[in-house]
């Protein structure tokens, strides 16, 4: 196993200790996320159900005998796990490198308790040097990547990728996030965009930052 993929399991593996006395647990998606799958279905036993943020997910977390139901059947999530492509102290995020960000960002929202495992890797000063994903509804495509240039980004197509929702991505480079929460807004405000990677208004709870031989937690 690679060095980053251990420290990805070693971050995952801490987040366990958190699954306790839950009844919903929201499960993001990813690499890191997967370690953390395959640790979940040790301890199904002890929790009620999964809610998925994605279909390779939930496939994955099937596969472990876990038990998933949708968000509209449940209550709140009372802990949600997953990675991102960025993160900084004060636990903004940016992700969605795997295309599931809608799901993602719907399950943070409405979950009580967000914990982030990340290897160190993914830690940075500012948010931005990782492209921000927006989530198009297909028919804006073009209109929506003009007015992210508007915005000071370059805005790439996602070629041959559908979201899960049948959607499509632009990556966005070059965007200026010092006041990240601004862009997530001003993102989510162009017509026809569903979602965009910067998880800045509901940042995670908790960092697990996991490296070969330690962890932290921010
Ligand atoms: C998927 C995500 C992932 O959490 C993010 O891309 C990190 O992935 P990995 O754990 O494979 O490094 O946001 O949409």
């Amino acid at each position: 196993m690679s060095s980053s993929n251990v420290a990805k399991k070693q971050a995952a593996m801490e987040a366990i200790k958190y699954i306790k006395d839950c009844s919903v647990i929201g499960v993001g998606t990813g690499s890191t996320v997967n370690h953390f799958i395959k640790e979940l279905g040790k301890i199904r036993s002890s929790f009620d159900y999964a809610v998925s943020s994605s279909e390779a997910t939930t496939e994955l977390l099937r596969l472990e005998g876990v038990a998933v139901t949708e968000l509209n059947n449940c209550d709140a999530p009372d802990v949600y796990v997953d990675g991102a492509d960025e993160a900084t102290s004060h636990r903004q995020l940016i992700k969605g490198g795997g295309g599931a960000l809608t799901r993602e960002k719907i399950i943070a929202s409405s979950s009580k308790n967000f914990i982030c495992i990340i290897d160190e890797s993914k830690l940075v000063k500012k948010l931005g040097s990782f492209p921000v994903a927006v989530e198009v509804i297909p028919m804006a495509r073009s209109y929506v990547a003009r007015k992210l240039v508007q915005l000071g980004g370059a805005p790439e197509w996602r070629q041959g990728f559908v979201t899960d929702n049948g959607n499509w991505i632009l990556d966005v480079y070059n965007l200026d996030l010092t006041d990240s929460k601004e862009f997530e807004v001003q993102i989510d405000s162009i017509a026809g965009v569903v979602s965009n990677g910067i998880f800045s208004r509901r940042p995670a709870d908790k960092i697990i930052v996991g490296s070969e031989n330690k962890i932290r937690e921010i």
